[in-house]
């Protein structure tokens, strides 16, 4: 029984093109999970509008993204995949939560700061309020996990609190959701800038999942590490940032631990390791990238699934909208 199900939802804002931190933060840990829960995965392009976008390239990116979720292994048939503004209770609620959510809490938000300094000319409302949004983006579909990369956890603590505070004044009224973060792959560097997480910002240091082969090898290649030449491929974040990133992304498409990876490049040097990292990542996306390509060509069958979606999710997101609103004093419709 569907119902009896645990339940997982996750989002990702199509505000620019899936990168590989996406991928192995988020997206990878996604797929494969139909069986044990129930999964809601959604473009939030509700979110995205807190920095301008261009209206042609939003839509078509957004399509594109649900392409390359149904690609990386997300089958729409085993799971629910929707466009957040599809779904009216998304911003129905986020308004509820806003109001439960504090000024000092949304001030101390990481991304809010980062995004206010890069964005000067337009520090807006929905920047600042964007975790009540995000909040009740979780908080409709009262999941038990959100798997997300390391930098949304704040967010989903955020969520947590505010579900403390819903529930201490009316009850059960939502489930306590609890943060997925991966092993490996939570926190995925800028290839130029391993002090910095990689972001589309920074493209030349980004590797984009429909990217081509040849250029997502040359990204490799120009990695930044270091001058070490004694003992070059082995983990020490704190002095070796570009090595240990390099690494990590190893270790999340190929599953081996840390210790394997050196042992398997003891004695040689990064000439050897940053190209087999590059192919590994090469290989792992070629399909992706192949089946995304041939989905994105059915426009039909994109709208198909993203119709369904929104009202499998409708329907989720109703029942929980109703609840709320009985419980804080609305007069039902
Ligand atoms: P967004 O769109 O910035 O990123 C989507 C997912 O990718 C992860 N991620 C990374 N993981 C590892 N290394 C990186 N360099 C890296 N960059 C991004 C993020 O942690 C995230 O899991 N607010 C969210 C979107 C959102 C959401 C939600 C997520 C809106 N509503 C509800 C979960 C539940 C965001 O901006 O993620």
């Amino acid at each position: 029984m569907e119902d009896q199900k645990r339940r997982m939802l996750s989002g990702v804002q199509p505000s620019g093109d899936l990168h590989l931190g996406n991928y192995l933060g988020a997206i990878k840990n996604w797929a494969d999970r139909a069986e044990e829960f129930d999964c809601y995965y959604f473009m939030a392009d509700m979110h995205t509008i807190t920095v301008r976008q261009t209206p042609a390239d939003l839509r078509r990116r957004t399509l594109e993204q649900l392409a390359q979720y149904i690609a990386c292994g997300l089958d729409p048939e085993k799971n629910t995949l929707f466009i957040q503004s599809h779904v009216h209770q998304h911003a129905e609620l986020g308004w509820v939560l806003g109001c439960y959510t504090m000024f000092g809490e949304l001030s101390r938000m990481t991304q809010f700061k980062d995004k206010s300094a890069k964005h000067k000319e337009n520090i807006n409302g929905g920047l600042f309020t964007y975790p009540s949004l995000m909040a009740a983006d979780i908080l409709l579909y009262q999941p038990d996990l959100v798997p997300v990369g390391e930098d949304q956890k704040q967010h989903v603590e955020l969520t947590r609190n505010i579900v403390q505070r819903f529930n201490g004044i009316y009850g059960d009224v939502f489930k306590m959701p609890e943060p997925f973060i991966p092993k490996a792959g939570a926190r995925i560097m800028g290839l130029t800038t391993p002090e910095s997480k990689m972001s589309k910002s920074v493209p030349e240091g980004c590797v984009f999942l429909m990217e081509k082969p040849e250029d997502i090898a040359r990204k490799f290649k120009r990695a930044v590490t270091d001058s070490d030449t004694e003992n070059p491929v082995r983990y020490d974040p704190a002095h070796k940032p570009g090595v240990a990133n390099l690494m990590n992304i190893y270790a999340a498409v190929t599953g081996k631990t840390f210790d394997e990876i050196e042992a398997e490049f003891a004695g040689q040097g990064y000439g050897k390791f940053k190209p087999a990292v590059g192919d590994a990542v090469v290989e792992t996306l070629r399909p992706i990238r192949e089946e995304a390509a041939r989905i994105l060509a059915d426009k039909a069958y994109l709208e198909s699934v993203y119709k369904a979606g929104a009202e499998k999710a409708g329907y989720a997101a109703e029942k929980t909208l109703r609840k709320v609103y009985k419980k804080i004093g609305f007069v039902a419709r």
